[in-house]
């Protein structure tokens, strides 16, 4: 699957492509700048879409300050040190990927495009570029495992308020392939999302974003039982809720009459919101998770130094430095203030990655001049996704590696071992 893997001229071969193309009037098919492809993804999208993945938690400033806090940071790059040939490859937890960087796990990718996880994975797999599937994916795991092939993949869990999903979804994952079970922390509870609430538009309660449950035997099981404690999506028969019922059949997996007649749709859903997340969650529930499962584990969602402290001592295999892209707290820390200092409470004994407000090859290498073994893209892909399917996607990914590799280069510096802080300046 992977064709660029050994190619390390990502930079100069995206360059020529384009300035060739543009010889004969061809543009790139989704825009390369950022806010252009925020538009393009916004004419494609529904407002309820657009705003599901671009909003934020209350006023959006941890959105804002996860780009603007970059901006203390300056490359300060160094001359006439042979940057002919370039190595922009890192190994994680064995595997080795051409660039540093993975796709974030996004829920809900049917609302970018029908496509949805399997566009993303053909792109992914195509750049050989690890992608974590994610716990509310829009197809199940083992079809987007099948498309990524020998490209890493990992899974990320939400937590349920049931302990035998939890280890089905593990069990699932580790038959699949995946090398790695991501825990997001962050989300025990759903952020106050202003545009969502002003939308009243919640895709989970469509049956959207749920496909990892419907694809499970344990969820299965459950939903044969009665559901006592579920609040009901729906109250008062208007177009609208015919239309949510209509989605809610259509997208669970089978036969949509026999969906709506048997009610498993809708029970499926009631369930989903039931227990989709255990907020009474405490670091003495990870042992849980370490005695079943072989694979590294990795926590999402860590901003404090201690708790990074916490996640080695409780024998994690990594953290993810995330604000979930400014969409649980408002007001929280951007993810590159709060990188050093959880990197110099792992004291490199684990791997350490960031996630919230990467956008240019220029904020992958400062993450990683500030001790990031790698970052995660998260809404560019999706973006990209609604703006141009997989190909879209494609050309996001091939965008980043080039950028990234040009960036290091014309820094002076050809391996990823040498970005190191003195490679940056904090500017006030
Ligand atoms: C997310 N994110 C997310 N994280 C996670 O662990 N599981 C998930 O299902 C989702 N779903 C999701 C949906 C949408 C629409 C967005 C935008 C984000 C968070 C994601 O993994 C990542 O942390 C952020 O996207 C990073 O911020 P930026 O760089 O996208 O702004």
């Amino acid at each position: 699957m992977v064709e660029n893997n050994d190619s390390m001229d990502f930079g100069a071969e995206r360059q020529r492509e384009i300035y060739i193309n543009g010889m004969s009037g061809a543009l790139t098919h989704v825009p390369v700048d950022m806010e252009r492809l925020k538009r393009a993804a916004h004419d494609a999208l529904a407002p309820e879409a657009f705003a599901y993945i671009a909003g934020g938690a209350g006023l959006e400033t941890t959105i804002l300050s996860n780009r603007e806090a970059f901006n203390k940071w300056r490359i300060v790059p160094r001359m006439l040190r042979d940057v002919s040939q370039a190595d922009t490859s890192i190994e994680l937890f064995g595997k080795k990927q051409p660039s540093p960087f993975l796709l974030s796990p996004i829920g809900v990718l049917e609302l970018a495009h029908a496509e949805a996880d399997v566009a993303v994975a053909k792109a992914a797999a195509s750049e050989g570029i690890p992608m974590i599937f994610s716990n509310q994916a829009s197809k199940p795991m083992e079809e987007t495992a099948n498309i990524m092939g020998s490209t890493p993949h990992w899974f990320q869990l939400y937590w349920s308020k049931m302990d035998d999903l939890v280890l089905s979804f593990i069990e699932r994952a580790e038959r699949c392939g995946s090398s790695a079970i991501v825990v997001t922390l962050d989300t025990t509870l759903l952020g106050w999302r202003i545009r969502d609430l002003d939308l009243a538009y919640l895709p989970f309660l469509r049956g959207k974003g749920i496909a990892q449950y419907t694809s499970d035997p344990v969820f299965l099981k459950s939903i044969e039982e009665d559901i006592q404690d579920a609040p009901n999506a729906q109250r008062r028969v208007t177009p609208q809720s015919v239309r949510a019922l209509f989605e809610m059949v259509t997208t669970h997996p089978g036969n949509p009459i026999n969906n709506l007649r048997s009610g498993k749709a809708i029970k499926a859903v009631q369930k989903f919101v039931a227990t989709y997340s255990r907020s009474s969650l405490t670091w003495a529930d990870l042992p849980f998770l370490r005695e079943n499962t072989k694979l590294p584990i990795i926590l999402k969602g860590i901003l404090h130094p201690d708790d990074a402290r916490h996640a080695v001592d409780a024998g994690m295999d990594g953290i993810i430095v995330s604000n979930h892209g400014g969409r649980q707290v408002d007001g929280a820390i951007s993810t590159i203030d709060a990188l050093p200092d959880v990197v110099e409470a792992v004291d490199n004994q684990i791997p350490v990655l960031m996630d919230s407000g990467i956008r240019s090859g220029a904020d992958m290498f400062r993450a990683i001049a500030l001790g990031a073994k790698a970052v995660c893209i998260g809404r560019p892909y999706a973006y990209g996704l609604a703006a141009g399917g997989e190909k879209g996607v494609r050309e996001v990914i091939r965008n980043f590696k080039a950028d990234f590799e040009m960036t290091m280069r014309l820094s002076g510096i050809n391996r990823i071992a040498d970005i190191t802080p003195d490679a940056i300046r904090r500017v006030e």
